[in-house]
């Protein structure tokens, strides 16, 4: 039976020595609490390290860590040395990724040899995967630390179905080009078919990046990666809200909760709940702490924090010196605001279990959660979710993911100490009504949007695009192929071809000289029409003057500038649709620029678009150009009714409400059609075969994902097919 590996550095259990005894912990951090749930609820394997350095272990400890793992959790370790610990973990992972995805430069290594480990490290997870995958399993591989894993799978299994998630943020191409193995990392990661962000901020920095430095283009987040479809999307990771709510009624969470409360004797609490890093924003928060006591002195005694630091990565010189910066201001504060009943903040350094965070989250007045950057934030979640009684506010800075899902909380920006500080005021002296009905919201937003659902989705998403990925594998035209296509049109009585030109049924583009019919096309044309069962309609970009010189002489139907003029056989040219053209006014500028810069680059200005033309240009320079124009092009065009089509080294810029569906639906809708055939080469095709029939013959000339039938590699092949078809009547 097919399964679902889910793969991450870290195992959901974490193994530790104390004295000479191994010790089995859950392990903290949102990825395995999160997907802990998910895991334990259905038949997956989870593949992982468990924490140890290999070297540390005898024979005998390994195989019963690997035995008990697997018999008790499903799980299955992957055994790291210690120096792949330092250099891959503490190295690349934590010293490299994770400070440039959270926008800490200042924090960031660029060192070959971690670079090396970190390469290394993702082959021996995938060694272990090698030995457990088998025919039709899912696999979902998580996280910073395993990039290069998708596509090291994909090449082994191809057909394999693989996810991959990312649970922190991804950094904007400004920051992620400085990476000196940034297409390596981007080719890693587009092994897999899905790739899933918390936020659509992270989906955008991620295509941007790829499209600047791969060259890939996106329609919709679906990247053509060679013949393949790779979906970016987004995931807001959940938590088992159930479990969380209902740990409220528990006895035992009460019975803390009680201790909790009677130490704080009538203080109001406001909690703190973190792994140690810098990028949650500790020392700024106990100074907005210690900034709300000095302004509002009649808070002391009243208010107490409770901060809860959970030791992580502390061989990262960072942390160890961020602890020390943690204890430093937790003593000024204590030693500036404290009297001799009351203690200001409680600090705890060490990590708390489920029932004891529950009965934390539902004794605290206030939550404060001010990451400086973080992927999703968990916490701030699960603290909603634990208040059966919907009472509570959470503070919460917006660079925190879970900021685009919790907008009912008191939003902050981390970075304003003034404003946290006044931010925890609000939540403090909020009235209880207010704040049970902005809670409610985000309890019914949480409850839905559970981590079941998040993983669900994903999964789902997976399989569509697999999918999807089958549908467009296009069969190519072999002579086969073409007999039945030809068998169908002898068979036909009322018979309709919709033909695109440029690229179609020729090679040649740009300039109208070049591309011009010649007597092998038109000769074509005229055999076509001549049997009075075809009806013939070249579909087209160009505008209605070239088509008129080209084609104008013979009886055939023609649509010009993508559906915006048609002309019926002989008659007159007609307008589809009456637009304005001031959007040009603001487009033509940054063209201009772009041509100026690029070589061999021209604008061609349509009645109804204007169209970039870089087939010329020097190849490299030109990518780079491109890449540069669609990413202003799109942020201008966003909020108009314009939108780009990238053709075959042409970017067009026109008003969307104009395409080769409307047009050719003219066509399709007019009569009771027996035989279909639609040829095209570029993406204004691909609305076009969007309405056709599903029995009608579509192929699609050249490579790139297709909502075509068939394919053919050329418009030579293209010519062989019309010749055949116009030959056999
Ligand atoms: N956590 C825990 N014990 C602690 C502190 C935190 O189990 O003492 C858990 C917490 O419940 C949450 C996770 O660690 O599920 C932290 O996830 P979050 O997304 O907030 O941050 P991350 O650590 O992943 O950066
Ligand atoms: C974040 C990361 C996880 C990581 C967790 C704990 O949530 O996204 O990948 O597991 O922090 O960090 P650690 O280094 O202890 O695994």
């Amino acid at each position: 039976m097919s399964k679902t590996i889910f793969v991450s550095n870290r195992l959901p259990v974490t193994i530790s020595r104390s004295g000479g005894r191994l010790e089995y912990a859950p392990s903290i951090g949102g990825l395995a609490t999160g997907l802990k749930s998910v895991h334990e609820e259905g038949e997956s394997l989870w593949v992982g390290w468990c924490g140890l350095p290999e070297e540390t272990l005898t024979e005998r400890e390994k195989e019963k860590i690997d035995r008990e793992l697997r018999d008790k959790y499903h799980n299955i370790p992957v055994f790291l040395s210690q120096e792949d610990i330092d250099d891959y973990y503490y190295g690349f992972c934590n010293r490299t990724i994770w400070p440039m995805f959270h926008y800490f430069t200042d924090e960031i290594v660029y060192l070959h040899p971690l670079w090396q480990a970190y390469r290394k490290v993702n082959r021996e997870f995938f060694e272990r995967l090698g030995d457990i995958i088998e025919d039709g399993d899912t696999i979902w591989v998580h996280d910073y630390q395993l990039m290069l894993l998708p596509q090291m799978i994909r090449e082994k299994f191809p057909d394999t179905s693989i996810g991959f998630f990312l649970h922190i943020p991804f950094p904007s191409y400004e920051l992620f080009r400085l990476l000196p193995w940034r297409e390596e990392i981007l080719h890693g990661l587009l092994g897999a078919d899905l790739i899933g962000f918390h936020t659509y901020d992270y989906v955008r920095h991620f295509l941007s990046s790829v499209r600047r430095i791969l060259g890939f283009e996106h329609n919709l987040g679906y990247l053509h990666v060679g013949n393949r479809m790779v979906k970016a999307d987004v995931f807001p990771m959940g938590i088992d809200y159930d479990r969380y709510h209902a740990a409220h009624g528990k006895r035992s969470v009460q019975k803390e909760k009680q201790e909790v409360l009677k130490k704080a004797q009538g203080s109001k609490l406001v909690l703190s709940v973190d792994r140690l890093d810098y990028t949650k924003g500790i020392p700024a928060r106990i100074r907005a702490f210690s900034e709300l006591l000095r302004s509002n002195p009649q808070y002391r005694e009243k208010v107490t924090m409770i901060l809860i630091v959970a030791p992580s990565r502390t061989e990262v010189e960072t942390y160890s010196e961020l602890l020390r910066e943690i204890e430093e201001l937790v003593g000024n504060t204590n030693g500036e605001h404290g009297t001799i009943g009351w203690m200001p903040v409680w600090f705890f350094y060490r990590s708390f279990g489920f029932e004891s965070l529950v009965a934390f989250y539902s004794a605290a007045d206030v939550l404060l959660v001010t990451p400086l950057r973080d992927g999703m934030n968990l916490v701030a979640k699960e603290y909603v979710a634990a208040r059966a009684d919907e009472g509570g506010m959470l503070v919460l800075s917006e660079t925190a993911g879970a900021a685009s899902e919790l907008g009912e909380a008191v939003i902050v920006n981390a970075n304003n100490i003034p404003e946290v500080a006044s931010g925890l005021k609000t939540a403090l002296e909020m009235p209880e009504n207010e704040k049970v009905s902005r809670n409610k919201v985000m309890h019914k937003r949480l409850r839905h949007y559970n981590v079941e659902f998040w993983a669900g989705d994903f999964l789902k998403k997976l399989n569509e695009v697999k999918e999807k990925q089958d549908y467009s594998s296009l069969i190519k035209v072999n002579r086969r192929t073409l007999e039945k296509i030809v068998r169908a049109k002898q068979a036909a009585g009322k018979r309709l071809f919709l033909l695109d030109y440029d690229g179609t049924m020729t090679g040649f583009r740009g300039k109208p000289e070049e591309a011009k019919p010649d007597r092998t096309v038109t000769g074509l044309l005229e055999k076509f029409i001549a049997d009075d069962k075809n009806t013939l309609v070249i579909i087209s970009g160009r505008d209605r003057d070239t088509l008129q010189e080209w084609f104008g002489s013979l009886p055939i139907n023609l649509i010009a500038g993508h559906g915006m003029w048609i002309r019926e056989t002989k008659g007159e040219w007609k307008r589809l649709e009456l637009l304005s053209n001031e959007w040009k006014e603001t487009i033509r500028p940054i063209l201009e620029m772009h041509t100026a810069r690029t070589p061999g680059s021209f604008i061609e200005e349509k009645s109804y678009s204007l169209a970039w033309h870089y087939r010329r240009c020097e190849p490299e320079l030109a990518a780079v150009r491109v890449n540069e124009l669609k990413d202003a092009l799109e942020d201008m065009t966003s909020n108009l009714n314009i939108g780009l089509l990238l053709g075959n080294k042409v970017i067009e810029i026109k008003d969307t409400t104009v395409n080769k569906s409307r047009a050719a639906s003219i066509w399709l809708n007019a009569e009771e059609w027996d035989f279909i055939f639609a040829a095209g080469d570029d993406w204004t095709d691909e609305d076009m075969f969007n309405v056709l029939p599903e029995d009608a013959w579509s192929v699609k000339v050249g490579s790139g994902i297709s909502e075509a039938r068939f394919r053919v590699d050329s418009p030579d092949d293209i010519r062989t097919i019309l010749k055949a078809l116009a030959e056999r009547p």
